[in-house]
């Protein structure tokens, strides 16, 4: 038994920080093994005379320590693993201290660490502590300025604000200053110092300041950061016309790193990224890889004021900037990229996260109320959902009132740590509406289901809806309370045509009814357009009605919608053993009459072809099997790929581009609609359809197209697998973002033999498993992707889930934490598959040394 029990961080417990620092000056003196990081806080009483001042720090050396420049005596204060203490503080002081840290032994990749022989820093959320000694919490804001002093290999030395001085010192060293006039909290410092290319450029804000741009990234790769650099001048143009906002510093800086946690980070105008989500070029990535920087490189420029100008006052409030920031991001790509097109991938992700999520034993609500580490609540829940409650927020006050809510937030509290209570009261204010009801959205976990009936009246030419919620218990939640809904609803005729236009109905109690008078016949529902609200809705259509929508409803989010709603239960039907013949060819049929329809793009089509995938459909299964699942899908997909063979090889041709390469939508669409065609013709091999993806997959001169023939050259194993890998592994072995792609794909063999080939792939000279990208690349891709085989029988999967978490927990815990949530869902799975990822569970809880963070979770997820 361990006796260590962590202590808990409860929202309740929430107390302001007795002191202020004014100003925090730190000297760096870098060093790989031994970095001198010397502080200098002014520190101000705020809080009561008798409060001690308590600072975090973390494997630290303390070397030396003085209060207005006198060396405190040992008796004067106490250091243990976690914090320093001084019990009898003056009142207003100059606290100063210097510590030495080692940056090459941090694989935890919190802090200051190395990557690619530079240095490089990552704080949020309680890195900052393991650089210097500070109160390391988000409501304590302060001005900081930095002076880096390192040897001449490291030739950028780079952190947050404005360059103020720079210069050589003695013994091939240099130096160089900065400033940030904008008081922050801690985890928004960062710190660069290397050797590196830069890609300039400016942007000219709408009051017509110059802002510089500067793009950092390894020698040799500056071109491959174009993209990146254009998407952060139309982010920083969309934050201008959708939300006002412009651009404060004279200089903003983003550098890519290989080895990072997360995706991307937002300090002070100096964010650091995940290479993955910066470098692109046509050979090296894909149109799902362009999307995703347009995307992050908004996100974080938008963090600038959801974020920084405007923080979190505690960890709990996480969701105040990450929601609001992912609802913008969303918004600019829906500007960029198509809403329709937008929304459905959103609202795929939400649903195989978050929906994943909140129906496990780690549901929590947006706005959490206690967590022994909040390195573990950076999750779908307060990222998407968060971003959700937000998209409902505007759809229920309109964009006006939305707007104004938003200026009034922007103005208010500026400079500010402050919460989400806050942040819905500048909207309540601003609408004049009462929001208290809708700010349970925050509290309560899980996704409400909305069921809806109709009935109509053809006498009285009426259409009565009776709508009903609820929402099952989570842990810690056993009641729940009814939530406003908005949701968006229109009518078909059962022709087609438009019998009324979208409105949106709140529903706001357990049960509420709705009369529509003058409609003259029989009606189809179009319920939830856009998917108005993050539910789950089921409805009395019947397939008939579904049909109706697939094939004409105007909103084309629904018209998706009801296509996946008849694949899932096809599938589901044939996986409970009464298969449904005459069901999946009426399915196939109108299938292909969407994708010869002329008025639909092609990248909405891709969509269409997509079904439902294995996890999705595990969701919706009580004691779900993902053998049987697995099968009965396969089963479709060849259903299509034979009935519709003719159609999917012709628009495979009609789709291919000849000439120069281009990242925008519409050839993006073209690409991932061909892309569609040949993995569904992958599910029928015959000699000419294999002779059509060899072809695909040899002639590909853009990553986009290679990963889409690679993936069905993988899935047919034998020779065509293994020389397709060998070929792709020769030819991109140089490049890391491109080697992660190659253990991905094989992450998501379907073969039988794939766990065997993935656990030796973790013996493969490129697997890199202090990376994060290629751990990730390789073994959640497997867990999270390939639950066919992750579900082995014998349990083998899930051991080998088991074995790489504990490994990876010895060095970084953030990233070992993450690996957790697929042996999370073991409720939902049939007995014999949930008692073997139980028993991993017991094996991970029981194991010495376990860090808090895997601790946290996987308690929690063994309930
Ligand atoms: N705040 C980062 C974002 O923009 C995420 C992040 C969290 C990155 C923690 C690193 C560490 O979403
Ligand atoms: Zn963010």
């Amino acid at each position: 038994m361990r006796t260590d029990t962590p202590q808990a961080v409860n929202l309740a417990d929430y107390r302001p920080f007795p002191f202020a620092i004014e100003t925090t000056r730190l000297v760096f003196d870098l060093h790989p093994t031994r970095t001198r990081v010397s502080a200098e806080l002014s520190v101000r009483r705020t809080g009561g005379k008798n409060e001690p001042l308590v600072l975090n720090g973390e494997r630290l050396k303390l070397v030396s320590i003085a209060i207005d420049g006198r060396p405190l005596a040992a008796g004067e204060y106490g250091v243990d693993a976690e914090r320093l203490t001084i019990a009898e503080a003056p009142d207003a002081f100059v606290l100063t201290t210097e510590v030495e840290i080692d940056p090459s032994s941090n694989k935890a990749l919190m802090g200051l660490y190395m990557s690619g022989g530079r240095f490089c820093t990552q704080c949020e959320a309680e890195g900052f502590r393991t650089i210097t000694y500070f109160p390391d919490r988000p409501d304590v804001l302060s001005r900081y300025s930095v002076r880096i002093e390192a040897d001449g290999k490291f030739p950028h030395l780079l952190s947050n604000g404005n360059p103020v001085a720079s210069g050589s010192l003695d013994g091939g060293r240099h130096f160089a200053e900065w400033s940030d006039p904008f008081p922050k909290p801690s985890y928004l410092f960062a710190l660069v110092a290397g050797d590196l290319d830069v890609l300039a450029d400016k942007f000219i804000t709408m009051s017509g300041r110059e802002v510089a741009l500067r793009v950092f990234v390894d020698p040799g790769q500056a071109s491959r950061a174009a993209y990146a650099l254009d998407s952060l001048k139309r982010a920083m143009k969309w934050d201008e016309e959708a939300f006002g906002r412009e651009y404060d510093l004279d200089l903003f800086m983003i550098v890519a790193v290989r080895d990072f946690n997360f995706g991307a980070m937002e300090n002070k105008g100096l964010n650091i990224f995940n290479s993955s989500l910066l470098l692109a070029d046509p050979q090296t990535a894909t149109d799902l890889d362009y999307e995703r920087i347009e995307a992050v490189v908004a996100h974080e420029y938008f963090h600038n004021w959801t974020g920084n100008r405007i923080t979190c006052r505690d960890w709990f409030q996480l969701c105040l900037k990450e929601g609001f920031t992912v609802f913008r991001d969303q918004g600019l790509s829906a500007d960029m990229r198509g809403a329709a097109v937008q929304r459905i991938k959103d609202v795929r992700a939400l649903r195989a996260r978050q929906f994943a999520e909140d129906a496990g034993p780690l549901a929590h609500p947006v706005r959490p109320s206690s967590y022994l580490k909040i390195d573990n609540f950076y999750t779908a829940t307060i990222y998407e959902k968060g971003a959700e409650i937000i998209r409902m927020l505007k759809a229920i006050l309109g964009a006006p009132a939305f707007r104004k809510g938003c200026d009034l937030y922007f103005q208010r509290h500026d400079g500010e740590a402050t919460t989400v209570e806050a942040f819905i009261a500048c909207f309540a204010e601003a609408s004049g509406r009462d929001l208290s009801g809708f700010f349970g959205w925050y509290e309560q976990a899980g996704t409400p289901s909305v069921t809806i009936e109709t009935a109509y009246d053809a006498a009285a030419g009426a259409l009565t809806l009776t709508l009903t919620q609820s929402t099952s218990p989570t842990p810690g939640q056993p009641d729940k309370k009814p939530l406003p809904i908005p949701i968006a609803i229109g009518l078909l005729a059962a022709d087609g045509r438009v019998l009324r236009d979208t409105e949106i109905v709140l529903l706001d109690q357990a049960q509420m009814t709705v009369r529509w008078d003058s409609i003259p016949e029989p009606p189809v529902l179009s319920a939830l357009r856009g998917f108005s609200a993050p539910v789950n809705l089921s409805t009395d259509a019947r397939p008939s009605d579904r049909y109706v929508l697939f094939g004409s409803d105007t909103d084309l989010f629904n018209r998706w919608e009801a296509g996946q709603t008849l694949a899932r239960d096809l599938i589901l039907t044939r996986a409970a053993g009464a298969p449904d013949e005459v069901g999946e060819e009426r399915y196939a049929d109108a299938l292909g009459r969407a994708l010869v329809d002329d008025a639909a793009e092609p990248a909405f089509k891709a969509l269409l072809l997509a079904l439902p995938s294995e996890p999705d459909l595990a969701l919706m299964f009580e004691a779900a099997d993902p053998a049987a699942l697995h099968a009965a899908r396969d089963h479709l997909r060849t259903r299509i790929a034979v009935h519709l063979g003719d159609l999917l090889r012709r628009l495979h041709g009609e789709m291919q581009i000849n000439g120069e390469f281009s990242s925008d939508a519409a050839a993006a669409g073209r690409r991932a609609l061909r892309n569609a065609c040949a993995e569904a013709l992958s599910a029928d091999p015959h000699a000419e359809n294999l002779a059509r993806l060899l072809g695909h997959f040899g002639a590909a001169r853009n990553m986009t197209d290679m990963i889409g023939g690679l993936y069905p050259m993988v899935a047919m194993g034998g020779v065509p697998r293994e020389k397709a890998l060998e070929s792709f592994h020769h030819a991109w072995r140089t490049e890391p973002l491109v080697l992660d792609k190659w253990f991905a794909v094989q992450g998501r063999d379907p073969n039988p033999d794939a766990l065997e080939r993935v656990i030796a792939l973790t013996q493969h000279p490129d697997f890199e498993p202090t990376n994060p990208n290629r751990l990730r690349a390789l073994v959640s891709t497997f867990a999270n992707f390939n639950p066919a085989r992750f579900h082995d029988p014998s349990g083998a999967g899930y051991a080998f889930l088991a074995d790489e978490i504990l490994k990876v927990d010895a060095f970084n815990p953030m990233t070992a934490a993450r690996l957790v949530e697929p042996l999370g869902g073991w409720r939902r799975y049939k007995p014999e598959l949930g008692d073997l990822m139980r028993a991993q569970l017991e094996r991970i809880v029981a194991h010495p040394n376990l860090s808090k963070n895997v601790l946290e979770l996987a308690s929690k997820a063994l309930g």
